[in-house]
């Protein structure tokens, strides 16, 4: 059946930001407490979630600069409204080699972004340089694919599909790849950091309509996926086959109209001496 649903940038915004990333971006705040007045970073912004809900709380008399590799997740943030007193930069960029001002920030976000940079120290150094001595970075990074109860189910059932397309299960699972606590720890510490802090907390995910749930995920995550660029017939029958396959999961973790599962994450605290 040929797809009609959105991109995938915006339904990463549409779906996976109320299920998932909205709920997790009240607590990754909250946890890191900004003060009105503070000149925040967003280190792969995504969509915006984050940075649309820093930038009231930090006021006009503060900014939020927030940067992302892609495009296309740019273009969704840059179209959605701005919350009334906020004021947000959006730049296109690799946290990797981004060029940043020294002491242009008071607070590092970056919520689930880390484990996808190619160099996860570098980038982390370059937002140390970036922050005022006394600053802080917040992050959120999901604990790995074997605490992840639906997405671990999900993820064994798409990989049988994606292995001769190339994919392979650690591509897969990249989300849940920088799970242990100690391995942020270090990297923090070789970063230059100082006064680390590290919890655990797991998120409610919610979506409503369970039935319509593998579709739009794959649609938000392995639309993306290069084979399927080049064939979009050929994801049309992956999705097809994960429905099938992951209907039994998705029913257990369902009461009614609702599917809901836990996500442990790690959330990390970290200053500039
Ligand atoms: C799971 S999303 C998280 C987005 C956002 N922080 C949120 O919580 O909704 C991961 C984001 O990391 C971005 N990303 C991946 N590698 C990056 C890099 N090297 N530099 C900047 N952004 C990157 C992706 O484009 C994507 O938008």
């Amino acid at each position: 059946m040929a797809s009609q649903l959105p991109s995938p940038a915006e339904m990463y915004e549409l779906f996976y930001g109320p299920g998932i990333f909205q709920p997790l971006t009240a607590v990754l705040v909250e946890f890191a407490a900004p003060k009105l007045g503070e000149r925040v970073l967003d280190v792969a912004c995504g969509t915006g979630l984050v940075a649309r809900h820093v930038a009231p709380l930090v006021g006009a008399a503060g900014k939020v600069v927030a940067v992302d590799i892609n495009p296309a997740m740019l273009a969704v943030a840059r179209k959605q409204p701005i919350p009334d007193g906020a004021v947000i930069e959006w730049r296109e960029g690799d946290a990797v080699t981004i060029d940043l001002s020294a002491d242009e920030f008071d607070l590092v976000l970056c919520q689930q972004g880390l484990q996808f940079f190619s160099d996860p120290a570098a980038a982390l150094r370059r937002v140390h340089a970036s922050l005022v001595p006394g600053g802080r970075i917040a992050l959120a990074v999901w604990q790995g694919i074997e605490r992840q109860s639906l997405f671990a189910e999900f993820a064994e059932i798409e990989a049988r599909h994606l292995a001769p397309l190339g994919v392979s299960y650690d591509d897969l699972v990249a989300p849940f790849s920088l799970g242990d606590a100690d391995h942020l720890r270090v990297l923090l510490e070789g970063a230059g950091f100082a006064q680390i802090e590290v919890v655990a907390h797991a998120i409610n995910a919610r979506f409503p309509s369970p039935e319509t749930f593998a579709r739009k995920m794959e649609t938000a995550y392995a639309a993306v996926i290069p084979a399927f660029i080049e064939d979009p017939a050929a994801f049309d029958t992956f999705v097809d086959a994960v429905e099938r396959e992951t209907r039994e999961v998705v029913q257990r973790y369902s009461r009614g109209d609702t599917l809901s599962f836990t996500m442990p994450t790690n959330l990390a605290v970290a200053h500039v001496a």
